[in-house]
């Protein structure tokens, strides 16, 4: 694997190649193996044009514990805020050596763009571009259902080899904008997972009926015939929505959020997961991001072994053909 821009174009082997090598990592971390020593010599930069929090943090940790050196470079005051380009930026970064360059993007395509550019020569992971893939997001949230779905032990023993099988997964909200809901469809799919999209017309994306996806337009209708293993609810990103699209907030909690009451009807065994950042009382209620069916900061902890496993695969020099 020479770049991780995608989960469209991953194989359920690739994925599942990714998911046991994260369960190898998350199990040097419980033996309180702190560093291992496979990236040592290595320069990741973390390169982030937009805002972020849990991602930025678990790849700077997750190289760091393989030994990396690490170089954060954020937009805001950088020389983009100059005008730079983004060539001049990857050719500065060449300069320096990077061996793996992590972007985040607003323009759906910029990580494709420079792993397929002669710019830079180092491996490029993708860590969300526009509203396309957040690929290390789902991969993260998958890693989540294996361990929380087939009897997580602490070795991760239960969950090594396995796909997703005749699982059900309602992903709920703003799809329009969700680069985590794409790269999970993708993914899942691949994994054999069944997806459903629930979302008022105006958050569904474009072209989404021709996906491999079940589109529900009611909340509760969802939950009843899907009777799903997974409830992934997605922030409402205000950010990227034109004011006049910008729904009534206690309407929208009421109709499209997880509260109470549909919490308490999930079947049993059922999870809850949201990728964050949360809008509590908005698409999810405290009471339900809270719960004991709540796996909001197992997203955050698994999060560093699944990168740690994809900078590993990428950068170590195991390297496949494909792109
Ligand atoms: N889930 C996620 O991408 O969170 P951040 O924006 O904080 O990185």
């Amino acid at each position: 694997m020479r770049h991780l821009l995608d989960t469209r174009s991953l194989s359920r082997d690739e994925a599942i190649l990714i998911l046991d090598t994260a369960e190898e990592m998350a199990a040097t971390q419980q033996r309180e193996i702190k560093k291992l020593p496979t990236l040592r010599g290595k320069t990741v930069v973390n390169l982030f044009f937009e805002d972020s929090t849990r991602t930025r943090i678990s790849f700077e940790a997750a190289a760091k514990r393989l030994s990396a050196d690490v170089i954060n470079f954020s937009a805001k005051g950088s020389s983009v805020s100059k005008g730079e380009s983004l060539k001049d930026t990857a050719q500065t970064l060449q300069a320096i050596g990077a061996d793996g360059v992590v972007i985040r993007h607003p323009a759906s395509g910029a990580p494709a763009k420079l792993a397929a550019s002669n710019w830079i020569d180092a491996g490029v992971l993708n860590a969300g571009d526009g509203t396309h893939e957040h690929p290390t997001q789902a991969l993260l949230d998958a890693f989540t259902m294996r361990r929380r779905l087939f009897g997580a032990s602490q070795s991760g023993e239960a969950s090594r080899g396995r796909d997703l099988d005749g699982v059900s997964v309602v992903i709920v909200g703003d799809i329009a904008h969700s680069r985590v809901a794409r790269s999970n469809l993708w993914l899942l799919n691949a994994l054999g997972a069944h997806v459903s999209f629930v979302a008022p017309e105006t958050l569904l994306p474009y072209g989404a009926r021709t996906w491999p996806v079940t589109v529900h337009h009611s909340f509760d209708t969802a939950l009843r015939e899907e009777q799903p293993d997974v409830v992934m609810m997605l922030r409402i990103q205000s950010e990227r929505m034109h004011a006049a699209f910008f729904p009534n907030e206690r309407e929208y909690a009421r109709v499209w959020g997880l509260d109470d009451t549909r919490l308490s009807g999930l079947q049993d065994r059922a999870i809850v997961m949201h990728p964050g950042p949360m809008n509590r009382g908005l698409e999810i209620s405290s009471g339900a991001a809270d719960s004991h069916r709540s796996t909001v900061l197992e997203q955050v902890a698994n999060g560093v072994s699944v990168r740690m496993a994809a900078l590993y695969l990428l950068l170590s020099g195991e390297r496949t053909e494909q792109a």
